[in-house]
Formats: structure tokens, C-alpha cells, sequence
């Protein structure tokens, strides 16, 4: 891969240390995929936040000195930083949550600990080169913003964030960004739908880029896309997809030859509904101010001055939450926990729990994986609250 002269500098380790590890990790991956140079990326975001998913791989990060070059977010970690007191997390989880945070603090990156940072104050244009790590956030990025991102994991999402540039190679380059199999919808999808359609699509696509064709009826919302791209990315390795009519650029593609279909009732099938359930989870991705709005509706409408019967945990940003405070307040009336900076995969404290139903195709992916072998049950928004009565 070519390289400046003040690339190859940093390269040799003139700027110290951490940039050439940095440099070191973006040639490597560069090269591995036949990258021709370095581009400049406008923001980083970067996973490997939770002490539960890196452990003690952190004390590298710890390690590195300066500071992040570009605009650099983090994912959810282990806890909340308010509210761990009542999580009932081992104390050697809590102290260690904490260096992470301020090894990632000390680089100047943003302790936004969401995995929507889309929805707070960092959300990329139209054609906007970034290196994001986090499956959904990439996904969203690439297909409902139209900025240009790979899959970045931990280690490259970091090091991109401290040279402020990335391997020119994958969904950067418009000719990868073709879509290759159509996947036409036969049915109208609502709400978790979106969810049970996109683990679907990944499941049936793998790393292919897939047009997605829906009835001219359906027309999702911010939110159903967001559970649509972290539902892709759960079960797929691909990067991005379209949506005829929906998405930016997705009436300039042709038609991809190979096609497939999803029906009605493939949806249902992922629709199956256990016995009882003992936690409903929402917020995975992080739920928008939208989704705490509807919610609080709900229990409402549900409720009636009663409170949950099962434990119920939402999850968002604290940014969100922060914003919606008085909404979150009237949620909290009915027993319900609104928790920030950490979800349901990522922290531990929700390992003790059998059976949880949940809104997200990523939980239905991850949580069996994840969380000590816990049953999930996928339903609709309003199911799930009516489940916690
Ligand atoms: Fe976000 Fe955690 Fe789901 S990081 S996408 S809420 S698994």
C-alpha cells in the first residue's frame, strides 16, 4: 500500500509509539486487502467497550498515549455509570468497567457508550468516509445515511481514530457497493417485523449486498431500520443493503440477477412464543426518543396505574434519556428501568435471567450466545409490554 512520506514517518515511529502501532494495524489490514492507500475518515466509532467482551485486552488501550485525531464515539460498555450500585456487579467488574472508560477518556474519545451514535450529535452526510465499528451503527450508516464505512472491529476502528484515516478498500469504493441478490417482500412488515426480516436476510444473503424490494404500501421508519440493520448485521457479514424507493441510491442500482423471496409466514415462524417469560428487554439498538415516547403510551394504555409484574429494562443513551426526561419518568412510575451506556448482550448484570422477550432481532441472535443460554422470545413493542402485566 502506498504511503505519504508523513505516513511512512509515522510508520517508522517518529511520532512515538501509538501512532505507529496505529499505522502499523492500518498498513496490515490495507494490505491483507489489497488497499492501493490511505483515505481520511470525518469520525471514528469504536466497540471493545465492555470490560464482559475484551476483558483484560483493555491494558493495551491503557497503554497508548494522545489523542484520537477525528471525532471518535464508544459503544455501550458493562454498566451504567450512574445507576451500577444497583446492578449487582462484581466489584472487580466495576473497577476494571472504569479503567476502560478512562483509558478511552484519557485518548479523548467521547464516552457516549451508545450504539446509536447516529441518533445523538453524530450522524455522517451522504457520502461521508467514517471507520465504525459496531455491526448495527455500519449498517445503518451505509444504507439509510449513504456514508461509506467497513466493518470496522475494535482494533481497526481505534487505530483509524488515531490517525484520522483508513485502508481505500470494501464499501469505500462505489464499485463495492453494488447490490448483488434481490430480496423481494411478500407481505406488509410492522414494528419487530423488521427485526424477524432482517435476521432473516442475513441469514439468507451471508456476505451479499441485497435490494430489497417492499410492497409500495410499507414504508419503515427510522426506528424499524435501525432493528432492520441490526438484525443484518446479527445474521449476515455483509456491510450495507437497499431498499427500493427507501434508500439513498437505491434507485440508481440495477436489478441483481439471483433473487429470493420472504413471505408472511417466514416471519411468523420466528414469532414463537415461550410459556412465560422472565425480563422484557427493549433497546437493542439503544431506543430513540421516539421509541421511550411510544413506550410510556404503552404502558399506559396497558397498565392503567398498575406496575410491571416482570422485571423490564430499557435501554438507550444517556444522551436520549438525558432529553426525555420527563417521558423516562413517567416510564420508571410503572417499575420499569431506563438504563444508559451499557444493554442487555453486553454487561453481565442481565445473565441471571431464563427466558426474555424482546423487540430485537440482534437479542434474538445474541442473547442465547451471550447471556448464559437464556431463551428469547421475539414479539412486537406492544406485545412485549403487555407480556410485563
Ligand atoms: Fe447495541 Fe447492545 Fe444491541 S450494543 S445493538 S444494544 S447488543
Amino acid at each position: 500500500m502506498y504511503l505519504t512520506k508523513e505516513e511512512e514517518r509515522i510508520y517508522e515511529g517518529e511520532e512515538g509509539w501509538t501512532r505507529k502501532k496505529a499505522m502499523e494495524i492500518l498498513v496490515a489490514i490495507g494490505d491483507i486487502n489489497d488497499a492501493s492507500r490511505l483515505i481520511p475518515v470525518t469520525r471514528t466509532h469504536l466497540s471493545g467497550a465492555s470490560y464482559k467482551t475484551i476483558g483484560d485486552a483493555f491494558e493495551f488501550i491503557s497503554g497508548l498515549e494522545g489523542r484520537v485525531s477525528v471525532k471518535s464515539t464508544l459503544n455501550p460498555t458493562g454498566m451504567d455509570r450512574e445507576r451500577w450500585t444497583a446492578m449487582d456487579l462484581p466489584e472487580k467488574f466495576v473497577v476494571k468497567q472504569k479503567e476502560i472508560l478512562t483509558a478511552y477518556e484519557k485518548l479523548g474519545v467521547s464516552l457516549a457508550c451508545t450504539c446509536v451514535p447516529y441518533l445523538i450529535t453524530h450522524k455522517p452526510q451522504k457520502g461521508e468516509h467514517i471507520a465504525w465499528a459496531e455491526s448495527s451503527a455500519v449498517l445503518y450508516a451505509n444504507s439509510v445515511l449513504g456514508a461509506r464505512t467497513n466493518m470496522e472491529g475494535a482494533p481497526s476502528a481505534l487505530a483509524a481514530a488515531l490517525i484520522g484515516k483508513t485502508p481505500f478498500y470494501g464499501l469505500h469504493q462505489a464499485e463495492n457497493r453494488e447490490p448483488e441478490i434481490r430480496v423481494c417482500v411478500k407481505c406488509n412488515p410492522a414494528d419487530a417485523d423488521y427485526s424477524a426480516l432482517g435476521f432473516l436476510i442475513g441469514n439468507l444473503v451471508g456476505g451479499k449486498i441485497p435490494l430489497i424490494e417492499l410492497s409500495p404500501s410499507s414504508f419503515p421508519s427510522k426506528d424499524e431500520l435501525k432493528h432492520l440493520s441490526a438484525a443484518i448485521g446479527a445474521t449476515g457479514s455483509v456491510g450495507m443493503y437497499y431498499i427500493k424507493g427507501i434508500t439513498p441510491e437505491a434507485d440508481a442500482r440495477g436489478l441483481p440477477g439471483e433473487k429470493i423471496e420472504v413471505e408472511k409466514g417466514d416471519l411468523k415462524k420466528l414469532y414463537e412464543e415461550r410459556a412465560e417469560v422472565d425480563v422484557i428487554a427493549i433497546g437493542c439498538p439503544h431506543c430513540s426518543a421516539l421509541e421511550l415516547h411510544r413506550i410510556c403510551v404503552l404502558l399506559k394504555a396497558e397498565g392503567k396505574g398498575r406496575k410491571v409484574r416482570r422485571d423490564f429494562f430499557i435501554f438507550t443513551a444517556r444522551a436520549i434519556k438525558q432529553r426525555m426526561h420527563e417521558v423516562v419518568k413517567q416510564i420508571e412510575e410503572y417499575g420499569v428501568k431506563v438504563i444508559c451506556d451499557t444493554c442487555f448482550v453486553v454487561s453481565p448484570a442481565f445473565e441471571r435471567y431464563n427466558s426474555v422477550a424482546t423487540n430485537s432481532g440482534k437479542m434474538l441472535r445474541y442473547v442465547p450466545l451471550l447471556c448464559g443460554g437464556a431463551e428469547v422470545s421475539l414479539g412486537k413493542t406492544e406485545e412485549c409490554v403487555r407480556r410485563a402485566f
